[in-house]
């Protein structure tokens, strides 16, 4: 799987060197770092030129903050590839006026003319970024109080469920749906019920955001086997 996403997103790089990269953070995509950061060392993979923009921050954690997704990208993947640190966009969690802050996110990537390629996980609910299910979705970036759903979910990574910030700033669904090509990643047991239900219901939802890439001309879905395993062998 994480050879699979790997290479599609070398073969965009390849391409266009100068590729506006969107990523996204969360268990699944390491195998897709890990591989990336091989094929910088092995197969000289250059990402000196790629400006990234991560989709989401948790509110109120610094950069440096172990649970920060700055924290997760710089260990992750940017340490260990030739990505300039003033190239890499992660959104922050601690601006002064937030929702400003949002405004000047989406400003960032309009200005290098939007996300070529972004890399998404999903949520067991469908979220996509921070994009809770809900009645409406946002446009541009905004900020998101989690579902305690999510909250529990994410809460593996912290010592206990309280310190998970309820708070978040996120990439909207139409950030998501500007993207040029997008690539879905979704591994586990757990993701299973969901997937079946994006394939199979074929139905948009704002209570699925997930379902909203149904309407994307260009997405690219990569599973393993146990995400994929509810599915019906004709979805
Ligand atoms: C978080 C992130 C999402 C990610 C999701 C799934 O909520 N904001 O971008 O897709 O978690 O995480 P995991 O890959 O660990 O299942």
């Amino acid at each position: 799987m994480s050879r699979t996403a790997g290479s599609l997103i070398g073969k965009e790089i390849r391409k266009n060197p100068n590729l506006i990269l969107g990523l996204a953070t969360g268990s699944t995509p390491i195998g897709t770092y890990k591989e990336l950061i091989r094929m910088h060392k092995e197969e000289n993979l250059d990402f000196s030129k790629v400006i990234s923009f991560n989709l989401d921050e948790y509110i109120g954690l610094e950069g440096i903050d172990q649970n920060s997704y700055r924290y997760f990208m710089d260990k992750e993947l940017f340490n260990d590839i030739n990505i300039k640190s003033e190239n890499t966009n992660v959104p922050s969690g601690v601006a002064d006026d937030m929702e400003k802050y949002c405004e000047l996110y989406d400003t960032m990537i309009d200005e290098v003319g939007g996300i070529d390629l972004q890399v998404l996980g999903i949520g067991v609910n469908g979220h996509i970024a921070f994009n809770e299910p809900a009645d409406s979705l946002s446009m541009g970036s905004f900020i998101v109080n989690l579902t305690n759903e999510t909250i529990s979910a994410n809460s593996r990574f912290f010592d206990s469920i309280d310190e998970v910030p309820k708070r978040a700033i996120s990439m909207g669904i139409g950030n998501i749906q500007k993207a040029k090509k997008i690539v879905l990643l979704a591994n586990g047991k757990r993701k299973a019920e969901i997937i079946k239900k994006i394939l199979e219901d074929e139905t948009i939802t704002t209570q699925i955001p997930a379902s909203l890439l149904l309407l994307h001309q260009d997405v690219t879905l990569i599973v393993d086997e146990d995400a994929y395993s509810l599915v019906k062998s004709e979805a």
